[in-house]
């Protein structure tokens, strides 16, 4: 074990499923790592929408998760669990955790931290993981984007996709992005979109045939669902993949599935948060090998919107409902 064992700490709780205001400061005791785990000492925390689905009681944390929001930390190792030889106390990480940022300590599978990027701040790589982690495993494993392909990213101004169009840009794709502000749209055409398309004043399927000279979208890295999917299937060029990762206009479609036979569509998706933790530990080893050195490069560089203290998490979800932010929103957990 590294330092001694640190016995209470700081925390926000989701005291009952509601607004934000039910996200309330606490004191707990701080968590053991268990074998496999380190122990880390939080210096930033990311605020990922589906903490606010968790908060509402509409994502319940995995079976033996934190029932403490937070999917994303960095900080600084204190202690280390049973059998576990790859970190050292005091090593600066950035990890992916099924629950409990949102506090002091955190209690991380080994295998699903990462060193924080050379020349990152904890703030900077606390914005990392949850959107990295899933761009990868959606975008380039399930639509297995290739160089010179065209990949479209919806919500493009999010977390998630601010870090989608820098990663897909960044390996070679023609990336389009829509979003819901002309403002917006800029920001994604600053990241390195080929052309953003706001969506409350233009149709994405007309500008994207334009685009493409009538041939199509060869990825669809979709969180809108709804009225987006028919649209998505139409603008989409033969052997294209889409893919579902949240459904912010409904899950439920009635859809004319032809052009998924005659133009050898795949359609798929997944979730992050239950995968076990061997696989994110996979996705882990991927994404150091595979994007780490591209933000050491600084090919992308997370997007950091707005912070707050810890305390003060009720108010990063406010402003993360109401959409105003581009980019990520970060807890920062002082000591
Ligand atoms: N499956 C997974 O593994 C996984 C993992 C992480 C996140 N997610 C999901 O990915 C999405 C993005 O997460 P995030 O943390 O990056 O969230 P975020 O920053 O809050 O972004 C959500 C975006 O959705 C857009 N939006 C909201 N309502 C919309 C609507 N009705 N039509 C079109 N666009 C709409 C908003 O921008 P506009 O102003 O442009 O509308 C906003 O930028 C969330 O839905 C989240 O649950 C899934």
């Amino acid at each position: 074990m590294g330092i001694a064992l640190p016995e209470s700490m700081r925390c926000v709780e989701i005291t009952a499923p509601g607004g934000p205001e039910v996200l309330r400061p606490a004191e707990r005791p701080a968590p053991v790592p268990g074998p496999g785990e380190i122990l880390v000492e939080v210096a930033a925390a990311g605020v990922n929408r589906p903490d606010v689905l968790q908060r509402l009681g509409r994502y319940d944390p995995p079976p033996g998760a934190s029932d403490l929001p937070g999917l994303e930390i960095a900080g600084r190792v204190v202690a280390l669990g049973e059998g576990v030889t790859e970190w050292a106390a005091t090593d600066p990480v950035c990890a992916l955790v099924a629950g409990g940022g949102y506090a002091q300590y955190c209690a991380v599978p080994a295998g699903q931290a990462l060193p924080v990027p050379k020349g990152l701040t904890m703030v900077e790589a606390a914005a990392l993981p949850e959107t990295v982690f899933t761009v990868w495993t959606n975008v380039f494993e399930r639509g297995a984007l290739k160089p010179g392909e065209v990949f479209l990213v919806h919500g493009g101004s999010s977390g998630i996709g601010t870090t989608a169009i820098q990663l897909a840009g960044a390996r070679g794709a023609r990336v389009f992005a829509t979003a819901g502000s002309a403002d917006k749209c800029r920001a994604c055409e600053g990241l390195g979109a080929e052309r953003a398309i706001d969506y409350r004043t233009e149709d994405f399927v007309a500008v994207l045939k334009e685009a493409t000279g009538g041939k199509g979208v060869d990825v669809v890295l979709d969180m809108v669902g709804g009225d987006y999917i028919a649209r998505d299937i139409e603008v989409m060029a033969p052997d294209g993949r889409h893919v579902s990762i949240a459904f912010l206009r409904g899950a439920k479609v009635t859809l004319n599935l032809f052009p998924v036979m005659t133009k050898r569509l795949t359609l798929t998706g997944s979730t992050l948060r239950a995968r076990p933790a061997a696989e994110k530990a996979r996705i882990a080893r991927a994404v150091r090998d595979e994007v780490w050195p591209l933000v050491e490069e600084g090919r992308m560089k997370p997007v950091v919107h707005a912070t707050f203290p810890l305390e003060q998490a009720a108010e990063a979800h406010r402003l993360m409902e109401s959409s105003a932010h581009i980019g990520k929103i970060v807890l920062t957990v002082g000591p």
